[in-house]
């Protein structure tokens, strides 16, 4: 018995192991449906020992007035789904399916003993700019609704919410809106129970941000927000400070500049107090405005330099985090380059001094102008690929003038889509989504494939249907991870 015993412990730990952090994959929860928590927060629970994960709870045809939906985690990458932690309620003044139940956060109050959450509550034309309240005895919820109040009299939009480790005081921070009074976000300390707002203690004054967020160093705290141009991704900035009533420096840009946080935005971020090391991650979505539902999430390492004052998020395809040490690893793949690609039909390589190669595969279009990757190993395993793009669909947002599609009685199209093809099997089709990017600016996506074991494998990438058009994004490289 006690062999079977050791035998079946063996099993489980390699069952259970950690899973890679993939930023802008598909991902699933342990069902198999894709982890469905947008703008939220992860609350690490000490009693369940557990990461909790809240977000909003989106599908086709109702994308706001869902509710909030709440997943548990041992290790940040396998997560179990738990249903809604916050519902709507048919009639309901605040939370019904008809209102706006934004950017939950949720922390626990030793005073009441207590879950509390909050988050942007709004009618659904963004009116009203309310912080809403709910409370629960267990992480998972059900959260029961206690009230949506005008903070301190203020306007409130984005909401995020950060937990000072060095006293344990919470704070909310908030964007007050888009009016000409308002355009400032507001850090304002929390009671002591979290049950209502005490005092603002920052502001950072006609900015024009939203979506942030707070991480704190050993000597620093650093205020990350987005610009506001909608679902748009930009270049997120940084503000670093001593203490939080500041003074605050200067903004600064956190990611190479036009990758748009790598097509992201902030929202909230984690600190991850490892045996062996302390781990910032940043914890952002990548939101697609022509499906909400299937918006991504791009979590990725924080590096930060107190001496000089810097911090940078940093691009990783696919890493592999301890959460138990703090340690983090990027995974190493195996490239792919134009050279052992074959264009067909219209396709073509062209110039491009940008590219890895010095050319990039474009005129990807429909089905009869693709291109193949050839040679390519495999395991047999299902495994993670990357494929590096350019999409300039975007007629140079954020560059040209107006720069949008509509002043040419365009619509954004945001994103082309790409088949992707393994062996030539056409009856299995993959959907690899391309979000637009600057010009030159190549970004990647994931996709998990299963290649046959050996070294003949072939992947090939059309253009399919996006709703407007047939093209697939221009390719740089791929990149084949080993299976997890
Ligand atoms: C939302 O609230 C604002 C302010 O009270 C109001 O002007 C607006 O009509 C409301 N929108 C809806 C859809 O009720
Ligand atoms: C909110 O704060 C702004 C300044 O940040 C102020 O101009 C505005 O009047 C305030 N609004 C309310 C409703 O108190
Ligand atoms: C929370 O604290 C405030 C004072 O800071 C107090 O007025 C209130 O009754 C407390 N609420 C709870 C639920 O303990
Ligand atoms: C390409 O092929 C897919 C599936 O094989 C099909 O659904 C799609 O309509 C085709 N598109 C074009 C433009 O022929």
């Amino acid at each position: 018995m006690k062999g079977v015993g050791a035998l079946f412990a063996l099993l489980l730990t390699s069952v259970v192991q950690a899973k890679y952090i993939v930023p802008g994959g598909r991902w699933q929860d342990t069902e198999g449906n894709l982890v469905n928590a947008h703008a939220g927060c992860i609350y690490f629970d000490k009693e369940s020992e557990k990461f909790w994960l809240y977000g909003e709870y989106k599908i086709e045809g109702q994308e706001e007035g869902g509710g909030v939906s709440v997943y548990s985690s041992d290790d940040l990458g396998t997560w179990e789904p738990h249903g809604l932690a916050l519902e709507p309620v048919e009639g309901h003044p605040y939370i019904s399916t008809e209102h706006i139940i934004q950017r939950p956060k949720v922390v626990y109050s030793e005073e009441s003993g207590q879950y509390h959450m909050w988050w942007h509550a709004d009618n659904s034309t963004y009116g009203w700019l309310l912080q809403g309240f709910a409370t629960s005895d267990t992480p998972a919820g059900p959260y029961e609704f206690v009230d949506a109040v005008a903070p301190l009299g203020n306007w409130s939009q984005d909401f995020g919410l950060f937990t000072d480790r060095k006293d344990g005081r919470s704070y909310a921070l908030y964007s007050n809106g888009d009016s000409v009074e308002g355009r400032d976000v507001y850090l304002s300390s929390f009671n002591e129970n979290v049950t209502a707002l005490d005092e603002v203690v920052h502001r950072f004054d006609k900015f024009d941000l939203e979506a942030p967020t707070i991480i704190q160093t050993d000597q620093s705290y650093w205020a990350l927000m987005s610009h506001k141009t909608g679902y748009r991704p930009n270049n997120v900035v940084g503000f670093r400070a001593d203490k939080l009533e500041g003074p605050w420096s200067q903004p600064f840009i956190v990611s190479p500049l036009n990758t748009r946080t790598f097509n992201s935005q902030s929202g909230f971020s984690i600190r991850i107090d490892g045996t062996k090391k302390t781990t910032y991650l940043y914890v952002g979505d990548q939101w697609d405005s022509n499906s909400l539902w299937e918006s991504r999430y791009i979590w990725l390492p924080v590096d930060i330099n107190e001496r000089k004052k810097t911090l940078e998020v940093q691009w990783h395809d696919i890493y592999d985090l301890n959460v138990k040490t703090g340690e983090w690893r990027g995974i190493k793949g195996k490239t792919y380059t134009t050279k052992s690609a074959k264009t067909a039909g219209n396709a073509f390589k062209q110039e491009a001094n940008f590219a890895t190669t010095g050319e990039i595969i474009t005129g990807i279009y429909g089905n009869d102008s693709t291109v193949t990757f050839e040679g390519i190993e495999g395991t047999g395993k299902p495994q993670w690929v990357s494929f590096y793009y350019q999409n300039t669909d975007d007629m140079g947002f954020g560059d040209q003038p107006g720069g949008t599609p509509d002043r040419i009685g365009g619509a954004w199209q945001l994103r082309r889509i790409s088949s992707v093809v393994v062996n030539g099997d056409t009856e299995n089709v993959e959907t690899l989504f391309q979000r637009d990017t600057h010009k030159g600016i190549i970004l990647s996506t994931p996709l998990q494939l299963t290649l046959e074991k050996g070294t003949r494998n072939t992947i090939t990438v059309g253009g399919l249907d996006n709703g407007w058009d047939f093209k697939g994004a221009d390719l740089d490289r791929i990149v084949v991870y080993p299976p997890e």
